[in-house]
């Protein structure tokens, strides 16, 4: 079967290397893809913008199996256009993906279906936004509506902070027509996980959980990011909190989602927050996380194909989903000096050779034709260890990231610290 993957960060490596080793793969085809995808599949030459020919590409090469890894593509109706013409893809429809393209929409959702997140109110005027701010008062969160790249939500503790927001979004346009209208949320204290399910329309079987770091500096501060790492599972996330979260939360989503004629196919990534009232939702995400794809998939045992297969084709009762046990992965996303504000790009890349033990998954990286590697992104590569505990999963990560150098290159040096203060070392 041929496989086509639309994307170009860390998340699209390692779902590539992950479909790389089904036996059922024939051929892999990644569209932009990046200097890792191009050592394992086949980068195309197609514009990223240009769906059409995407689309045609894969009508003309038969391809069996498409699957879709930005949120862009998922909000601009990627998934609608290949299914008119008659493509299988993982994914959800436009429509399905509103879950994540307008943050308002997926409260109001939630609302409808009692589904427990914070308390929130949408405006489209700063004035407005600030009266509600001055009101309820700080902690408070700030949210552009649309997509942001993670980098639309501001958590303010005073209330300059909240209007410096407002005003970043909706004066300065910083995140342009996505902030056109934004969402002001009540403050949800407690521990963040990321749980990630595969989804048929139908059903949504879990992955295991997951740990972000959004926050660039260590410690958990300074700007958000699109993620500085991650590891899996979380022991945060009790098999009791599981079946929580699958009853609040899940089962109700999919359902609302079939309800509303919009079913959910592909990847749902709840963001939660486990509070002292119970898990809530921070945010939906409607496709793999990046980077928590990173740690996740190097614990799924199962061959990643059929699982797709069977979620496209509203099956996914039927495959069998097996896990790592007694595993834990950790990834350290490696970034430019500078990101996630500006950053500069085509900056060499040294010492991936010298990595023997980790899985290295590129993101903002380039092949030149001559083979040299270079920068071109903000998140640069994710050095992914597995490890019978956090503590040695950790330590392996970090000792191959000191092999591996480009000018200016950042790394978070705390990445697993709640869990590691949660499973010390010994
Ligand atoms: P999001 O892009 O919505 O996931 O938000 C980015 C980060 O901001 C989250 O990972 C949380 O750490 C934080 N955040 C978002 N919403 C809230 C909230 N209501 N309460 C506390 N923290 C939040
Ligand atoms: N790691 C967070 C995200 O993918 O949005």
């Amino acid at each position: 079967m041929k496989v086509l993957v639309i994307g170009n960060g860390g998340r699209e490596h390692a779902i590539v290397w992950k479909l790389a080793q089904s036996p059922l793969v024939t051929q892999i085809y990644v569209v932009p893809g990046n200097g890792g995808t191009a050592q394992i599949a086949t980068n195309l030459n197609i514009p990223s913008d240009d769906l059409e020919q995407m689309a045609k590409f894969a009508v003309e090469n038969e391809i069996e199996l498409t699957v879709v890894g930005p949120d862009a593509y998922l909000a601009e109706g990627t998934v609608d256009l290949f299914q008119a013409q008659g493509l299988r893809v993982y994914g959800p429809t436009q429509a399905a993906a509103r879950l994540e393209w307008s943050k308002s929409y997926a409260k109001e959702f939630m609302g409808r279906y009692r589904i427990p997140t914070g308390k929130f109110a949408t405006f489209t005027t700063p004035e407005a936004a600030k009266a509600y701010v001055r009101e309820t008062g700080v902690p408070i969160v700030i949210k552009a509506d649309g997509l942001a790249a993670g980098k639309g939500v501001t958590v303010a503790f005073d209330l300059e902070t909240a209007g410096a927001a407002i005003d970043r979004i909706m004066v300065d346009k910083a995140f342009g027509a996505a902030g056109a209208s934004l969402v002001v949320e009540e403050y949800l204290a407690g521990e963040e996980a990321s749980l990630l399910a595969f989804c048929d329309g139908k059903i949504a079987v879990p992955m295991l959980p997951a740990q972000d770091h959004k926050p660039i500096g260590e410690g958990d501060t300074g700007p958000n990011t699109g993620g500085m790492g991650t590891y899996a599972p979380t022991t945060a996330f009790t098999p009791e909190l599981l079946e929580q979260v699958m009853a609040e939360i899940v089962t109700p989503t999919m359902a609302g989602m079939a309800a509303e004629g919009t079913p959910f196919v592909g990847t749902m990534f709840l963001g939660l927050m486990i509070t002292k009232d119970g898990p809530k939702v921070i945010e939906y995400n409607v496709r793999f996380g990046d980077p928590e794809t990173q740690v996740v998939l190097p614990l799924l045992e199962s061959d990643l194909a059929p699982i797709m297969l069977a979620a496209c084709d509203g099956r996914l009762a039927e495959v069998e989903i097996k896990w790592r046990r007694e595993t834990t992965a950790v990834c350290v996303v490696a970034a430019s000096a500078g990101y996630p504000g500006k950053f500069t790009t085509g900056i060499p890349i040294t010492g991936l050779e010298e990595v023997e033990d980790s899985l290295i998954f590129q993101a903002g990286t380039k092949q030149l034709a001559e083979g040299k590697l270079v920068t071109s992104g903000g998140r640069v590569l994710n050095v992914v260890r597995l490890g019978k505990s956090i503590a040695e999963a950790i330590d392996g990560a970090y000792a191959d990231l000191r092999q591996i150098n480009f000018e200016g290159i950042y790394y978070r040096g705390d990445i697993g610290h709640r869990e590691l203060k949660r499973q010390p070392r010994k």
